[in-house]
């Protein structure tokens, strides 16, 4: 039996690129520029499998041009780039990395919220600049993350490591809002109490968006949310960037209705609201949530385990073809 052919589509860890040969004849993309749509239509010609990431659509028109396409394995937990319903509609298996990265990525959210809350680059742009004079009293005041309010926005596994961390490490009051309320002991493990949307952007201090994005999600935050929250208040984006309206939320920040902002995810990235880089009150980070060399190894290494073992081969599925 000659090997079935897989896409790797963008790099990734060499070994395992190797791992997937044993199974697998691969493709993989020698520059890591991403496929433009017929690129990719093109690439994916004779494949069974894709080896996605966050950055690659898979979408009708990419699987009508590929009917043989049976599994596309995303190298993350969030699968946007994915038409689901069409995946389903053409019988195509998507899988995605959870649960590997949920620590990582609520240490990184946290982070970014104590960046936004304690002006942490705005202060070092200005080190960096050379304009240190002086010591002086209201020199980058910021606000309290200890005793604070915490907002989540999505309360999933993500949301429920940052609740965590607010409310057990840092003594925080943690509050959120999600599609269904939490069971009670769930609750009760993260310290978090279920409010309505209204009530947790006027009630928030730091407010943190971990939301899957969807239809129903689209601009979940914009001028109507911002304008309901604190003038002291943060906002932390660690989940996708259509969930916040960028526009709404760079003029939010010019105008000081909310004091600052942290975002790690972007509408339209890699490019980013002029708006966004204009304002000094927000931390701007390149979509890396999940990046510590541990976690992207076992997010790689799930996504190739994910593809093997949904194209019926793996270690409980016999030998690998010749
Ligand atoms: C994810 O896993 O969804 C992260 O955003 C990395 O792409």
């Amino acid at each position: 039996m000659s090997k079935p052919s897989v896409l790797v589509c963008r790099a990734v860890f060499p070994e395992v690129v190797e791992r997937l040969k044993t199974w697998f004849e691969v493709e993989s993309n020698p520059g890591d520029r991403a496929f433009t749509k017929p690129e990719l239509i093109e690439r994916l010609k004779g494949k069974v499998g894709a080896f996605t990431t966050g950055s690659v659509t898979i979408d009708a028109e990419v699987l009508d041009a590929n009917p043989q396409l049976k599994v596309v394995s995303n190298m993350a937990v969030g699968y946007n780039n994915f038409d689901v319903p069409a995946c389903t509609a053409r019988g195509v298996l998507c899988t995605n990395t959870p649960d590997v990265l949920t620590e990582t990525t609520a240490d990184f959210g946290f982070a970014l919220m104590m960046a936004a809350a304690r002006r942490i680059a705005e202060s070092e742009h200005y080190l960096r600049r050379g304009e240190w004079s002086k010591w002086s009293y209201d020199m980058f005041v910021g606000s309290d993350i200890h005793g604070a309010t915490m907002g989540i926005l999505g309360m999933g596994r993500i949301g429920q490591a940052i609740a965590r961390r607010g409310a057990l490490g840092f003594g925080m009051k943690v509050i959120y809002h999600n599609r269904s309320r939490l069971a009670a002991d769930v609750e009760a493990q993260c310290k978090a109490s279920y409010v309505d949307k209204a009530t947790l952007l006027r009630e928030s201090d730091h407010l943190v968006i971990v939301v899957p994005y969807s239809k129903e999600s689209h601009h979940a935050i914009g001028a109507a949310e911002l304008a309901l929250m604190k003038p002291t208040a943060s906002l932390t984006n660690v989940a996708r960037g259509g969930v916040v309206d960028d526009a709404a939320l760079a003029q939010a920040l010019e105008s000081r209705q909310i004091a600052a902002a942290a975002l790690d995810v972007f509408e339209g990235e890699p490019k980013v609201h002029p708006g966004l880089l204009r304002v000094p009150n927000v931390v701007l980070t390149p979509h890396i949530a999940s990046a510590t060399v541990a976690t992207r190894r076992a997010m790689a290494d799930l996504a190739a385990d994910n593809l093997i073992a949904a194209l019926g081969f793996g270690p409980n599925a016999g030998n690998p073809p010749s």
